[in-house]
């Protein structure tokens, strides 16, 4: 693997299995690699709020045998306290790894630029790498890769945009359905290998679909627009109408956290198609493969 996880993009195919036979095998096992990464310590910087990512990333680094810190956006206030580069370069003489999320992916790339020890992408405005992964890997767990289709309804964001990168990668075909002007972006279609259908329809997108996913109409960051959002969105909400007309063994994702009531309503999201707890618990074993790839080879 290159030195830091940016995007997808970036990973081969066998960079990619290699990542689901590890996190299978550290999932399985689940306590008994405390050496692995013995003496490491994580830094995870944050200008964002977490539950999963930070949780998954601090939890799977002390399981490893390693130490982590949190370094929130009042800890080093990155680019008001001092330059993104002078952080960056500090902060990888006293590190072994970092985690950032940030707002804007430009500086993501700033601190990876500046950073002599691994940079996770733990979220940008761009791309969520991580959670890509591992919501594949669920879909593996679950269903194995082989003839899937999954469906992603409302925003194109940085989620479905690691998605179609990764579903690229493994072969597992999209269809995406989201109002007009929140569609897909082209560079990103371009770029991704993924067998693609768009649609202006939520109820024509999920005809045939094996995985229905969605995530919130207003990602962080976008909160001004969050009443305009509402209206645009509305015909885009993951509902029990909607995942009739999927097949009968349709699975429904979500990165989480859901904004209930919004893009899914609550009968969906604690229903018995909705895997979303398993796939937020295989953050945690996604994110110690990702630590055990990227510092012990
Ligand atoms: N899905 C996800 O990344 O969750 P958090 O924002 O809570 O980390
Ligand atoms: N699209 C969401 C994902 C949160 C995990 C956001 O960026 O806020």
């Amino acid at each position: 693997m290159n030195k830091d996880l940016v995007s997808i993009k970036d990973l081969s195919v066998p960079e990619i299995s290699g990542l689901f036979d590890l996190a299978a095998e550290l999932k399985k096992n689940r306590k008994s690699h405390e050496q692995m990464l013995k003496g490491h310590t994580l830094g995870l910087i944050f200008e964002k709020p977490s539950n999963r990512t930070r949780v998954s990333f601090e939890v799977g680094m002390f399981e490893l045998g390693g130490n982590s810190i949190y370094l929130g956006s009042e800890e080093i206030r990155l680019g008001k306290r001092e330059a993104v580069k002078d952080a960056a370069k500090v902060l990888s003489r006293y590190l072994d790894c970092i985690v950032a999320r940030t707002f804007s992916h430009a500086r993501f790339l700033e601190i990876v630029k500046n950073s002599d020890v691994p940079v996770i992408n733990g979220l940008t405005d761009l791309l969520h790498p991580c959670q890509a992964l591992s919501d594949i890997f669920t879909i593996k767990e679950k269903k194995g890769l082989n003839g899937i289709t999954l469906v992603f309804i409302g925003d194109a964001n940085n989620v479905l945009n690691s998605l179609l990168y990764g579903c690229g990668k493994v072969g597992i075909k999209m269809n995406i359905a989201s109002p007009k002007g929140y569609g897909p972006r082209e560079d990103i279609l371009e770029n991704s290998a993924c067998d693609v259908k768009i649609f202006d329809s939520a109820e024509d997108a999920v005809k045939g679909a094996d995985v229905i996913y969605t995530d919130v109409w207003t990602s962080m960051g976008q909160e001004k627009e969050y009443k305009k959002r509402l209206r645009r969105f509305k015909k885009f909400q993951v509902n029990s109408e909607l995942l009739n007309l999927a097949k009968k063994d349709a699975m429904v994702m979500h990165c989480l956290p859901a904004h209930r009531g919004e893009e899914i309503t609550d009968e969906v999201l604690d229903g018995k198609q909705s895997i979303v707890v398993d796939q937020a618990e295989n953050r945690l074993h996604m994110q110690k493969a990702i630590l055990v790839k990227l510092l012990r080879g």
